[in-house]
């Protein structure tokens, strides 16, 4: 079974686990002091580094973050709340993001969906949000624009940037993964 993300009210997955390590704060001094003027700008550098560690950004990186900058709690959530990049659970270890916006919808990125979506055995309603299997190993969710209209559909598998990818390529995407 799937387990879809931002379901109802259930929407953060709790505080990460992992440790703190000397060289993570090293890591964000760095950050905070490439903004000498005002260290309130290290905020997306430090989530960005937040999530690259942990795989997503709980409770426990918002205070972290918050604190490290003298924010508000709700000041750094609403820009983790905001931006479609930061996750509030943990995905998949492979993550499929597949453009839904109208060049590739019209390119066949629904089917592009579908097939990504039966090969890794998902199930529920991707219009609630990430869609991720229940040995963590795969999840799916839909993206608007990733910038690349004219190589419709396109789909992001974690980092990596493919273009054209219809039924088949999908196949030979997840079996990359396996
Ligand atoms: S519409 Fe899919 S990359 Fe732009």
């Amino acid at each position: 079974m799937s387990v879809p993300l931002h379901a109802g009210t259930d929407h953060c997955a709790g505080p990460e686990r992992g440790e703190i390590t000397p060289a993570l704060e090293r890591q964000a001094e760095e950050l905070v002091a490439r903004y000498p003027v005002s260290k309130r700008s290290a905020v997306l550098p430090l989530l960005h580094l937040w999530q690259e560690t942990f795989g997503y950004i709980g409770p426990r990186g918002v205070e972290w973050i918050a604190q490290k900058l003298s924010l508000q709690e709700i000041q750094v959530l609403e820009l983790v709340t905001f931006y479609p990049w930061f996750r509030q659970r943990p995905y998949g270890k492979f993550h499929f993001r597949v453009c839904r916006t109208l060049p590739c919808a019209l390119g066949g990125s629904g089917k592009t969906f579908a097939a990504l979506k039966n090969l890794l055995q998902l199930k529920g309603d991707a219009q609630e949000g990430a869609l991720v299997s229940e040995d963590g190993f795969f999840s799916l969710e839909y993206s608007e624009c990733l910038a690349s209209c004219g190589t419709a559909p396109v789909v992001l598998c974690n980092d990596d940037f493919h273009e054209k990818v219809d039924e088949k390529r999908a196949a030979e995407l997840v079996s990359a993964c396996r």
